[in-house]
């Protein structure tokens, strides 16, 4: 199969498994280059399989050491389909983490089920033992209820008042103004259920239940905070509500992991593409002026750097930095007063003639067209390969 990116609106509905190895490679690249970090040995990554999970996996294995379990759901191929990148991400993956002496076993399943919960703690129990890092990356727009079996959908809308601001077609450079009409309160707490805390609670208490954690252990969780541009539809708006939620789990977590001497972390990341962040309105008007601005003060990071620096900030020894609100904060650069400062410069005023000169569009699609495996100058598009690997 000649595989090209097929782009329909914030997605890419083919991926590369040639490129998605190049894309991880890369990424063991960067870490087996950093110095590495004498912490955790036995990681379980919920989420795995793309963006800030894939990362987090790479630099436990490559940058600690650790043998791994990852749990995502991904798509395998059909016939006359590609499967998802996130499918060929793992595959690459595991190919280099046990050609380095790792363990590397995978999951693929609803995260969200007690099906998928008992099937990984059963593969705990056999390939790992007990757990001392579980790191929670899951992404969705779905949560299927593991008790009552119902579905809940998140939503990404502002909360109380409609919100209207500047939007880019990342495909076309169209600047456009958009309006988001406030989300009702079912919808509030919907997107709470799915991207809340309590599916990572749940997955602590599974673990605690069958004797899976270690003395120490720690758990993490990704948030994300972001500048006044994007808050009414982020942090002030539904997916805020979710990750206010997730944060006061941290909290809950840390209590009930005081018998292990353990604790329960979230870490305020950095806004960049990945599948989930690009479905978001407003949000990659706001990382394209972001990208350029911190390129050029030599501050701009990806995930895997991000995993990199949160491992050193978690075992370098010390007390753990983090805010008064108990988190780790690695958004720091993309926050400072400076960055911020020339990204609201850029954003007043943007249009479409002007978006290519303020932003950094072409690093966006980029970043974007390599989330499925495309762009990497060593692989050639023009050959026939295999979609079918497993
Ligand atoms: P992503 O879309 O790249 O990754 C989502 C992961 O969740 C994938 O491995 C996917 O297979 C897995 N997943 C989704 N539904 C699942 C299910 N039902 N069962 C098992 N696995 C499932 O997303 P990204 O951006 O890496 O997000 C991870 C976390 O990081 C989220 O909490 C997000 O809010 C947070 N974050 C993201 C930022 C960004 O700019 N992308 C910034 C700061 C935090």
């Amino acid at each position: 199969m000649i595989i090209k990116p097929k782009i329909r609106g914030f997605i890419c509905t083919t991926a590369h498994p040639g490129g998605c190895a190049a894309h991880v490679n890369r990424q063991i690249d960067y870490i087996k280059e950093s110095p590495s970090i004498q912490g955790a040995k036995k990681v379980l990554v919920i989420g795995a399989s793309t963006g800030y999970g894939l990362a987090s996996r790479i630099a436990a294995s490559f940058g600690m050491g650790a043998d791994t379990i990852g749990v995502s759901y991904e798509r395998p191929a059909s016939e006359g389909r590609t499967a998802s990148a996130g499918w060929y991400n793992t595959v690459a993956f595991e190919e280099s983490a046990r050609a380095a002496g790792y363990i590397a076993e995978s999951i693929n399943g609803d995260a969200f089920s007690h099906e998928i919960k008992q099937e990984t703690l059963k593969l705990v129990k056999e390939k790992l033992g007990k757990v001392d890092l579980i790191v929670y990356s899951v992404a969705s727009p779905r949560r299927t209820h593991p008790d009552t079996g119902e579905t809940f959908n998140s939503v990404l809308k502002p909360i109380g008042q409609p919100f209207s601001d500047k939007t880019v077609n990342t495909n076309t450079g169209v600047v456009s103004e958009i309006t988001l009409e406030p989300a009702t309160e079912e919808e509030i707490e919907n997107t709470i259920t799915v991207m809340g805390g309590e599916d990572w609670s749940l997955w602590l208490k599974a673990l605690e239940e069958a004797d899976l954690l270690a003395e120490g252990v720690t758990t993490l969780a990704y948030s994300y905070i972001g500048p006044e541009i994007t808050e009414a539809i982020y942090r002030k708006g539904t997916i805020g509500q979710a990750k206010n939620d997730l944060e006061a789990t941290a909290h809950t977590l840390t209590k009930q992991l005081e018998r292990y001497d353990g604790k329960a972390y979230v870490s305020v990341n950095k806004a960049l593409v990945t599948q989930s962040s690009s479905a978001i309105p407003v949000v990659p008007l706001y990382i394209s002026l972001l990208f350029k601005v911190m390129k050029e003060k030599g501050l701009h990071e990806g995930c895997i750097e991000q995993a990199q620096r949160l491992f050193g900030k978690l075992y370098s020894g010390a007390t753990v930095e983090t805010d008064e609100e108990g988190r780790i904060r690695l958004d720091n650069w993309e926050m400072r007063a400076d960055v911020q400062q020339a990204v609201q410069e850029a954003w007043s005023g943007i249009t479409t003639e002007n978006v290519s000169e303020r932003g950094d569009l072409e690093q966006y699609r980029l970043d974007f067209l390599q989330l499925f495996g495309f762009g990497f100058d060593e692989i050639d598009y023009e050959l026939d390969v295999n979609p079918d690997i497993q």
